[in-house]
């Protein structure tokens, strides 16, 4: 047992922000916040009041691994040339797992650091490799979501990168859960199936996998609809959308989490809503890759599951507020719309535009939803998952301190870090 006396602002459900000053956290040995009280001391007690603001911590639902070495680069042609050109090439040195080894280390430092506290990974096609970044993860105190990549489609993947066949990427996959259920003492991390995309997988590897996630339980993970071109591409290949193709192989569960998802239709949304599935909203990507913006606020009157993503390598940036305020950015230009050649009353998407609020929820709660995870806010019950952040130059009324932080921190604010109750950064 022991307690943290600090300020508290959390969003506990979208549209809710609260700020609790001098409370007083009590968390259980395996990191459960047993109690919240106002102010006072109890034996143990960590006071933080002098050093900043208590956040939940972030959850971060999409990242790949391997592309943390091509961070900031490589973003100079379309998804479907990027892959050939520079990814494939990179995740395919994970092979060698000295390599991997070094990426996965100093990758899972940066997230905490940044003050990432849940991480959603995208591994490689690699089981050993794979298997040491879930590792890291336990080793470092991260939580996390670790997929071994499976792709097996010969005309959607190259051949010095690709599952020999379906079966290879089904039994790949099993064998992967298994070894991350082994781990021992591991309560912080979990497998999750991971089909890259449609593109990449035959129809037998997607079934297969379907079948994996319902007799295991596991979580799911995939791209869907990204692009123009990879959204056409399923549709021409299947005759549906990615999302009524994901649900008919079985994938698309209510923790399956979709990256990206810029193109979904409204029957889509309602599919997604009805299956309980989630969202990753990756804004800084999409603006490289996506060829439009995902019509967030849409898709939060819904009552979507919806969480954020940074998309290493496909977006620049390891801070997951880089994303958030890019959320609020993406709709703003949503809203307005981006060509002055347009008449103004032709040119955006009324009432399209969110805020710092949404975005807050969206790093934090929204995340843990997506997830189905007990993190994202400070109540008894959930794990204490937080960030300390103080802003260097903090002027002004207090009621303005979190929309500075979601919108213009810097990691380097980010001071501390706890996952369930332990200080990992
Ligand atoms: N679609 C298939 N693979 C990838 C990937 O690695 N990144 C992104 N952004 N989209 C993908
Ligand atoms: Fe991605």
């Amino acid at each position: 047992m022991q307690a943290i006396r600090a300020h508290l602002i959390h969003s506990p459900e979208r549209g809710r922000i609260e700020r609790i000053d001098d409370a007083l956290v009590s968390v259980s040995d395996t990191g459960e916040i047993t109690d919240i009280a106002a102010g006072g001391s109890a034996p143990d007690t960590l006071d933080l009041r002098d050093q900043g603001v208590l956040l939940p911590g972030f959850v971060d639902l999409h990242i790949h691994a391997p592309q943390f070495p091509q961070l900031g680069t490589a973003l100079d042609v379309p998804l479907e040339d990027w892959l050939f050109r520079y990814t494939f090439p990179l995740e395919a040195r994970f092979a060698d797992l000295a390599y991997a080894r070094d990426v996965h280390d100093r990758l899972v430092r940066r997230l905490l650091a940044n003050g990432t506290t849940t991480a959603v990974y995208f591994a490689t096609i690699h089981g050993p490799a794979s298997l040491n970044l879930a590792e890291t993860c336990l080793r470092l105190g991260q939580r996390a979501l670790v997929g071994r990549v499976a792709m097996d489609l010969a005309e959607g993947c190259p051949d010095y990168y690709r599952d020999r066949d379906a079966t290879a990427a089904i039994e790949d996959t099993a064998s992967f859960i298994d070894a991350v259920r082994a781990l021992p003492g591991n309560t912080l991390v979990e497998p999750v199936i991971t089909p890259r995309f449609i593109p990449a997988c035959s129809d037998e590897a997607l079934q297969g996998l379907g079948d994996l996630a319902a007799r295991t339980g596991v979580a799911v993970q995939t791209h869907c609809s990204e692009s123009d071109w990879e959204h056409a591409h399923v549709l021409e290949r299947t005759g549906k959308t990615d999302t009524m193709a994901l649900d008919d192989f079985g994938l698309l569960t209510r923790r399956s989490v979709l990256a990206h998802a810029g193109h979904i239709t409204d029957a889509d949304m309602d599919l997604i809503r009805e299956r309980g599935a989630g969202i990753a909203h990756c804004p800084l990507s999409n603006a490289y890759f996506g060829n439009a913006v995902f019509p967030l606020r849409r898709a939060l009157e819904k009552a979507l599951h919806v969480g954020l993503g940074t998309d290493i390598s496909g977006g620049p940036s390891a801070f997951l507020l880089d994303n958030a305020r890019a959320a609020v950015t993406a709709s703003r230009m949503l809203e307005d719309g981006v060509d002055p050649g347009t008449a103004g009353n032709l040119r955006g998407v009324a009432g399209a535009r969110t805020d710092f609020r949404d975005a807050f929820f969206l790093a934090t709660k929204g995340g843990a939803e997506v997830l189905d995870l007990p993190v994202g806010a400070f109540e008894p019950g959930l794990q204490m998952d937080a960030v300390l952040v103080q802003l260097d130059d903090d002027f002004g009324p207090p009621e303005d301190l979190l929309q500075k932080i979601i919108m213009r921190a810097t990691p380097a604010e980010i001071r501390q870090t706890w996952v369930a109750g332990r200080r990992v950064s």
